[in-house]
């Protein structure tokens, strides 16, 4: 199987005042296609920023990420931006919707941006609300929605370009056991058809819905089934 993620000596350094915070710090993974990857690690091991380097929303201070074989330290920011449009979505801890447009309209919007035709669009958009069980909820904004309900709006968004990769972060990280249920649902449903899941937590109930769990601690990879560390 191919590698439609891959790390080499990934780092990425944060300064804040005089100081150097090495958030990630020389990971190499590869990250295989159709895969359901998990990501673990306590409060501030690196997590959400190893995932903004996967998911190209940020550049890595030194070493190389590569999607799909291109190595995207070549890739202008408008060329990574195409990258992460037309290749990946993203579910955040936080949902992220934009709160003045409606649950289908936040779902449209990366159709939008992509250019995709008005029809297909609302095709998509609905067919979307759908799969995650919201339709009915099409027209309201995300403040008259519960916290499981905007993180299906925020599943179908990520999904609206038919990403080859889903990354997410904590995705039922604010959610009850229940609603997370049907979050984690819907995530296995796509990795079932073939998406490439990468998600992180510090759940082990749902690190168990991944075939393979990274582990990692103060930047660095501690543990990974899929790969022998030297
Ligand atoms: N934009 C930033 N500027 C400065 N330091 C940062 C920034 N983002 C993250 N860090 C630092 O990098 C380290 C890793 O942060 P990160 O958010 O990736 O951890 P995490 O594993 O996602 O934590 P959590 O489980 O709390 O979400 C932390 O020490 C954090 O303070
Ligand atoms: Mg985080």
């Amino acid at each position: 199987m191919r590698a439609v993620i891959e790390l080499v000596n990934v780092r990425k350094v944060y300064r804040i005042g005089g100081e150097e915070v090495y958030a990630v710090n020389g990971v190499s993974m590869s990250v295989r296609k159709g895969e359901f990857l998990c990501i673990m690690g306590a409060s501030g091991s690196g997590k959400t920023t190893l995932l903004s380097l996967m998911g190209c929303l940020d550049r890595p201070t030194s070493g190389k990420v590569l999607i799909d074989g291109i190595d995207t330290s070549s890739l202008s920011d408008r060329e990574l931006t195409d990258i992460r449009r037309d290749k990946i979505g993203f579910v955040f801890q936080q949902y992220h919707l934009i709160p003045t447009l409606t649950a289908f309209e936040n779902v449209e919007l990366p159709m939008l941006l992509k250019g995709v035709p008005k029809a297909e669009r609302e095709r998509r958009a609905m067919e979307l609300l759908e799969i995650m069980g919201i339709a009915k909820a099409a027209n309201r904004k995300p403040s008259e929605l519960s916290g499981g309900m905007q993180q299906r709006v925020a599943i179908a968004r990520a999904l609206a370009n038919d990403p080859e990769i889903l990354l997410c972060d904590e995705p039922t990280g604010n959610l009850d056991t229940k609603s997370g249920e049907v979050v984690m649902n819907l995530i296995e449903e796509q990795n079932e058809r073939g998406v490439t899941v990468v998600l992180v937590t510090h759940d082990p109930d749902i690190a168990k819905y991944a075939e393979r769990v990274v582990r990692i601690r103060d930047g660095k990879i501690v543990e990974d089934p899929g790969i022998k560390l030297g």
